[in-house]
């Protein structure tokens, strides 16, 4: 799912506010991607659901007149009975900590906040480094994961690297980021070093992890503790990445017991009613990548997969906005 679309809504009724980031797209590429949110944001109407689009820089958080306050302009759309939808993943730091003060101001107010994280709204969710600490508890295999550290000291990954991983082929990506942006292929410790200094001004905090050779990806939905779909994605012929956004292809996939059962073991065990899970199919066997909630696509899989998943999704967000939390 992308957060691409224009400002839409009609102030005054409860409804979904959809806190969108279109700073994160290139304008040309935010005209195609308006098309896929649209679907999303469809579906949701189409159930009763209104949805009501927002710019996350119209929005100023506050705490004034002794309550949280989310003000567009006037209005304070903490005052309006909403339950929220926030993405809080961006390569822009000036974006990030603005969403961390939105979502910090929405959690006061004990709104509704359906965004990717789990326990912790800040970060679990999108953090890659996070998940792999989560999941590992689990007893779950994940992939080793280390985090490069800031500005002048990013060099310091490198003997860690070396020391935990061998001399590679890596993968660099972005320890909180999607649609695989970022995500780099390092041949050895050179590309390595080079992409590390490359990425260090930016700001973005990334992670390394030993580039596994992989069949695909699986994307394991899980609702109220069972499977509902399974997807493989496999990268283009002689690409790495499976993401569907850069070229990927979705496929159903008849159902790996063991992917399910880890997936569904995982919801169990993180409290997830709703999860998206990742595997890399390596030939030690799957390995998790990363995991969703509201924002993972599934608008690629065949039917009667789609409408299975499109009804768990919307059945989740009910049951959260019934639950007021
Ligand atoms: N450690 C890895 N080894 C091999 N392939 C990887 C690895 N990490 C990511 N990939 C490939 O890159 C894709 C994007 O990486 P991912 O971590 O899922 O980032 P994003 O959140 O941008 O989707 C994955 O779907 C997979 O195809
Ligand atoms: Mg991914």
């Amino acid at each position: 799912m992308t957060d691409a679309l224009p400002p839409t809504g009609t102030p005054g009724t409860p409804a979904i506010v959809w806190i969108t980031n279109p700073d994160n797209y290139d304008p040309r590429r935010h005209l195609l991607l308006q098309k896929e949110g649209s679907k999303r944001v469809d579906l949701f109407e189409r159930n009763g659901l209104p949805v009501r689009v927002v710019h996350s820089g119209d929005l100023v958080p506050a705490w004034s007149g002794g309550a949280p306050r989310l003000y567009l302009d006037e209005e304070d759309l903490l005052g309006g009975g909403h339950a929220f939808l926030l993405s809080d993943w961006t390569w822009d730091a000036g974006i990030g900590r603005h969403v961390q003060a939105i979502t910090r101001t929405i959690r006061a107010a004990g709104r509704v906040l359906l965004n990717d994280g789990i326990r912790d709204a800040e970060s679990l969710g999108s953090d890659k480094l996070a998940m792999c600490h989560e999941v590992a508890a689990l007893g779950i295999p994940v992939p080793p994961t280390i985090a490069v550290p800031f500005g002048r000291y990013a060099r310091r990954v490198l003997p860690v690297v070396g020391r935990e991983l061998g001399t590679g082929p890596y993968v660099v990506k972005p320890r909180a980021m999607a649609m695989g942006f970022g995500v780099l292929k390092a041949e050895g410790p050179e590309q390595l070093t080079a992409a590390v200094d490359l990425l260090t001004p930016a700001a973005l905090g990334a992670v390394v992890q030993p580039f596994q050779e992989n069949d695909g990806d699986v994307r394991v939905y899980v609702h109220r503790g069972k499977t509902v779909a399974v997807m493989l994605r496999s990268p283009k012929e002689g690409s790495y990445l499976a993401n569907v956004s850069e070229g990927g292809s979705g496929m159903s996939f008849d159902g790996d017991g063991e992917v399910r059962a880890l997936s569904e073991r995982l919801a169990t065990g993180v409290d997830a009613d709703y999860l998206c899970v990742d595997w890399l199919l390596t030939r030690e066997g799957p390995v998790f990548n990363e995991w969703m909630t509201v924002s993972a696509a599934y608008e690629d899989l065949p039917e009667p997969d789609r409408s299975r998943v499109a009804a768990a999704l919307v059945s989740y967000v009910r049951d959260r906005i019934a639950a007021g939390s």
